[in-house]
C-alpha cells in the first residue's frame, strides 16, 4: 500500500471520521449561502469550474473512489453523472470537457443538491457498515475524499469570486468581517528573519496524519544561509511597485511575464480597479477600497517575480518556506461559522506573520518529484503525479484554505500565469555564508 493511503491506527475511530465526514459535507454546502442557482451555473474561464460543478464533482469522487470499487450492490444516484463530474481521472473513463462546465444547465442545482445528499447518507452508512478488512482499505480512501472535498472548498471561493467579479453589479455573498480599528502606527520597513541552511530535511514523515503523496518521501536538501520576510508583501508596497513604472519595465520580468503584461495589457492584481481615482478591490463581501496593510493578493508567480526583483530580493525556495512554516502554528483561516474570506490587515512591529491563513506565497520552485517519489497504483494515482510539469508550486495557506487543511509540507501548485487564486508573495534573500 502506498504510504500516502495506508491505514493509520487513529482512522480505527470510526465515529471520529463520520463526523468529520458530516461536518465538512456540511461546509461546502455553506458556501452556496448568498448565492442565487444562476450564481452557481457560469464559467467565466476555462480554469473556473461553476459552483454546481464543485458540489457535484466532491460527490462524485466518493462514488468513484469508495461507493462503487468498495460497496457490493452500490446503485449510482445517475451513471450519467459519471461521466459528467469526473475530472481528470483518465483510468475512470471519458468525461465531459473541463472549459464547457458552465454549458451543462442540466442537472439543476436542485438535483445536485439531492445527488449530494445520496452520496452523503450512502458514505454514513458505509462507515458504520463496512466489515474491518474493508474498512482497511475505506477509511484511508474516505479521508482522501474529505481533503479532497476541502481543496475544493478554497477553489470554490476563488471561482465564485471570479464569477462575481465579472459583473458591473458584483455581489459580495459572503459576510464582511468586523473591521480592525485603524491602527495609528504604519506597517512599516519589512523585517527579515536569518537561516543558516546547510542539509535540511524537507518533507512528510509518513504515517504522522493526513498527507498527500506529492509531500512524500522526506528528504535531505541543501540549502545557502538565507533570509525570509516576516511578512507577505503588502498593498501599499505593491503601490509602490506600480507607481515605480512596475508594469511598464522588461527589466524586472520573465520573458513569459513580460509576454503576458504585454498581451494581457496587466497593470494591477487581478480585481483591483480604480473608482472615482482610487484603487478598489473586489473581495468575497463585495468591493472595498484598498487597504494598504493586507497583504497584496491575487497576483501571478510572474508578477511575484518581477515584484522580488525589483525589490532587490528573490522568491524563496519550497524548501526555504517550508522551514519557515515549521515557525508557526499550522491553522488556515476559512473558518465557516465566522465572515471573512479575504487576507486580514496585518500588524505593524516585528514577528512573524500570516505564514497561514492570509494568501499561497510563490515560490521559484517548479511543481516536481521528490527524490524517490511515486504515485499510488490505480486511477487515483492521477490525483498529484501527473501535473508535475510546467507548474510553480505555493506555500503556506490563504485566507479560503479550510483552518484543518494546512500543513508545514502541503504543496500547493499552479501555472506561473494564475491569478485566481489567493496568491501572494514573501521577499527571500541570500545571505553571505
Ligand atoms: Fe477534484
Amino acid at each position: 500500500m502506498h504510504p500516502a493511503l495506508a491505514m493509520r491506527p487513529d482512522l480505527n475511530d470510526r465515529a471520529l471520521l463520520k463526523a468529520r465526514f458530516s461536518r465538512i459535507r456540511a461546509q461546502t454546502e455553506g458556501l452556496t449561502q448568498g448565492l442565487a442557482p444562476e450564481d452557481m451555473q457560469v464559467q467565466t474561464m476555462d480554469d473556473v469550474s461553476p459552483m454546481k460543478w464543485h458540489l457535484a464533482h466532491t460527490s462524485w469522487f466518493f462514488e468513484a473512489f469508495l461507493l462503487q470499487p468498495l460497496i457490493k450492490g452500490y446503485q449510482p444516484f445517475d451513471p450519467v453523472f459519471d461521466y459528467l463530474f469526473n475530472s481528470y481521472y483518465e483510468a475512470v473513463g471519458e468525461r465531459w470537457s473541463r472549459a464547457r462546465r458552465g454549458l451543462l444547465t442540466r442537472p439543476l442545482v436542485d438535483e445536485v443538491l439531492r445527488y449530494r445528499a445520496y452520496v452523503t447518507a450512502q458514505v454514513e452508512r458505509a462507515i458504520e457498515t463496512m466489515d474491518e478488512a474493508l474498512w482497511h482499505q475505506g477509511a484511508p480512501i474516505i479521508e482522501l475524499g474529505l481533503n479532497h472535498e476541502q481543496q475544493h472548498q478554497e477553489l470554490a471561493c476563488s471561482d465564485i469570486k471570479h464569477v462575481l467579479a465579472v459583473s458591473p453589479l458584483p455581489h459580495g455573498p459572503y459576510p464582511r468581517p468586523e473591521e480592525l480599528p485603524h491602527k495609528s502606527e504604519a506597517l512599516g520597513e519589512m523585517a527579515f528573519m536569518a537561516f543558516e541552511g546547510g542539509l535540511v530535511e524537507v518533507g512528510a514523515v509518513a504515517g504522522s496524519g493526513f498527507v498527500y503523496d506529492n509531500e512524500l518521501p522526506r528528504h535531505t536538501v541543501y540549502l545557502y544561509p538565507f533570509e525570509l520576510a516576516q511578512r507577505p508583501v503588502s498593498n501599499g508596497e505593491w503601490l509602490n511597485f506600480m507607481a515605480d513604472g512596475g508594469y511598464q519595465r522588461a527589466e524586472f520580468w520573465l520573458s513569459e511575464g513580460w509576454a503576458m503584461v504585454q498581451g494581457e495589457r496587466l497593470q494591477a492584481p487581478l480585481y483591483w480597479r480604480q473608482i472615482a481615482g482610487e484603487w478598489h478591490e473586489y473581495t468575497l463581501h463585495g468591493p472595498q477600497k484598498l487597504d494598504p496593510d493586507q497583504p497584496v493578493c491575487h497576483i501571478s508567480g510572474y508578477e511575484a517575480a518581477a515584484y522580488a526583483n525589483w525589490a532587490g530580493a528573490r522568491l524563496p525556495l519550497e524548501a526555504e518556506l517550508e522551514l519557515l512554516a515549521h515557525c508557526a502554528p499550522p491553522e488556515g483561516r476559512l473558518l465557516f461559522n465566522q465572515p471573512g474570506v479575504h487576507p486580514a490587515r496585518m500588524q505593524a512591529g516585528d514577528g512573524l506573520q500570516a505564514v497561514y491563513g492570509g494568501v499561497w506565497e510563490w515560490t521559484q520552485s517548479a511543481y516536481s518529484a521528490y527524490p524517490g517519489y511515486h504515485p499510488p497504483k490505480g486511477a487515483v494515482g492521477e490525483y498529484n503525479g501527473k501535473f508535475m510539469a510546467s507548474q510553480w508550486v505555493l506555500r503556506g495557506g490563504s485566507c479560503a484554505t479550510p483552518y484543518d487543511h494546512v500543513r508545514a509540507s502541503y504543496r500547493n501548485f499552479f501555472p506561473p500565469s494564475a491569478r485566481w487564486q489567493f496568491s501572494g508573495l514573501r521577499l527571500a534573500r541570500d545571505l553571505s555564508a
